[in-house]
């Protein structure tokens, strides 16, 4: 897509797109129904180096920029958005607050591991009090000797039992507001470590495992279902004072940074469910007849489908533009709640859209479109709600008619 896409961009996608199509869509309705975490193709996408795409080469990265990486996850989630959430939820929510806000050994030792896709990672910030209001956060570190205690629980954290290295906030300083709140990297085994040892990744013993972490039962969700989601508990789990990220008291404006550039993430991925159920939709209703026709030439039909064409590249601009924005070093908060609130929308649009044009066919998990439908749905809630998007979007745009 001119003048985004430059030679490699289009040799990534192509190598992505076979990937899932080879890959992930022959297998991703049986993931779905089973809510069995894909660790088969972890590896390979791990071996494939799709889960470091923005991290540098040094770090055991592919060294690409950010539209590189929001290629991937639009290429993957085309075909199943728990595999696309899976490298983004790793890339953006933990390798990169160690890799904006780490010291030199603190990503010499997270960060490879991480990039390479040997471990799985995550960011433990929502608690059953803080979720859109992510300042709420009531998990304590206690200062101790050497390092701190964590105690508290986290919930919905992705990966939080296949994962073993975590971004976690903690409150520093009861009346510091959000300047009392301090992020950590926190490990604990993976809860799979028989699937790990069998695919060869998943697993580093050498890791710094804190006693007191231990993750929940695997949430039951409506979508994403492949995707490991759990509640995280600690409970005086010591961490040693190297493993504090950042200055005490940065943590929320910290991972405020991370949520910018992880919204243009999700707006990726969701850009692919856009793309992957309009697909759908065509294929079908250019085949399917009725009344001695094609559907598709029944103008409800192709209006509908003319309207989402031009929908998916309108927010294709915004994603790729945002994701230009990051690699520029330029502001980016506006434009990836833009968006992410954008592409989610749509997202929820064209599945629906495809699941009527299908007809009954649509209704059932023969096809795709169902399962999009449901897994849309994550895209307007996970990485900030449609609302905060908004709230976002206003602050954004109150500072700039009010410098
Ligand atoms: N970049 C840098 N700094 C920022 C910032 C940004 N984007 N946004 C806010 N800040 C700073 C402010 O400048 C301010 O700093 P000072 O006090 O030093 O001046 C500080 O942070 C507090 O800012 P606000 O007063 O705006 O904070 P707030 O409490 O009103 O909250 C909010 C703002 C936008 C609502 C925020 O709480 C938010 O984004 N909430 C949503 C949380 C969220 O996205 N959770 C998803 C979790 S991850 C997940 O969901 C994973 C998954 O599904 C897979």
């Amino acid at each position: 897509m001119y003048p985004y896409l430059d030679r490699n961009h289009h040799e990534l996608q192509a190598d992505v797109r076979r990937f899932a199509i080879e890959s992930i869509a022959p297998v991703a309705r049986e993931l779905d129904e089973t809510a069995r975490f894909p660790w088969e193709n972890v590896r390979a996408m791990a071996e494939r180096g799709w889960f470091g795409v923005p991290v540098p080469r040094e770090l055991s990265g592919m060294g690409r920029d950010y539209l590189s990486y929001a290629l991937v996850l639009e290429e993957l989630a085309k075909h199943d958005a728990s595999h696309s959430i899976t490298v983004s939820a790793h890339t953006t929510l933990a390798t990169s607050p160690i890799l904006a806000f780490g010291t030199d050994e603190q990503k010499a030792r997270f960060v490879p591991l991480l990039a390479s896709g040997q471990v799985l990672g995550g960011f433990g910030l929502t608690e059953p009090g803080a979720g859109s209001d992510a300042s709420g956060t009531t998990t304590r570190a206690v200062p101790v000797k050497g390092g701190y205690t964590i105690t508290g629980s986290k919930i919905f954290i992705t990966h939080g039992g296949v994962g073993e290295i975590y971004v976690v906030t903690a409150v520093t300083d009861p009346d510091g507001g959000h300047h009392g709140i301090t992020s950590f990297v926190v490990c604990k085994p993976t809860v799979d470590r028989a699937e790990a040892r069998r695919v060869g990744v998943g697993h580093r013993p050498e890791l710094p495992y804190s006693a007191g972490v231990s993750a929940g039962a695997k949430e039951d969700k409506l979508g994403w279902r492949a995707s490991d989601t759990r509640e995280l508990h600690f409970q005086e789990a010591w961490v040693g004072e190297d493993q504090r990220l950042g200055e005490e008291g940065l943590g929320f404006v910290n991972f405020m940074k991370t949520l910018d550039a992880g919204r243009i993430g999700i707006a990726a991925l969701s850009l692919g469910i856009a793309q992957g159920a309009f697909d759908e939709a065509v294929r079908y209703t250019t085949r399917r007849r009725q009344f001695n026709r094609p559907v598709w030439d029944f103008q409800d039909i192709h209006f509908g489908l003319a309207e989402l064409a031009t929908e998916i590249q309108a927010a294709r601009h915004l994603v790729y533009h945002a994701a230009w924005l990051n690699d520029h070093g330029r502001p980016v908060t506006k434009e990836a709640a833009m968006a992410k609130l954008t592409a989610a929308t749509l997202a929820a649009k064209a599945a629906r859209t495809a699941v009527q044009f299908l007809g009954g066919a649509g209704y059932t998990s023969d096809h795709p479109v169902e399962r999009m439908m449901r897994d849309a749905k994550a895209c307007e809630i996970g990485e900030g709600t449609s609302e905060i998007q908004k709230t976002v979007i206003a602050r954004q745009l109150h500072r700039e008619l009010n410098p």
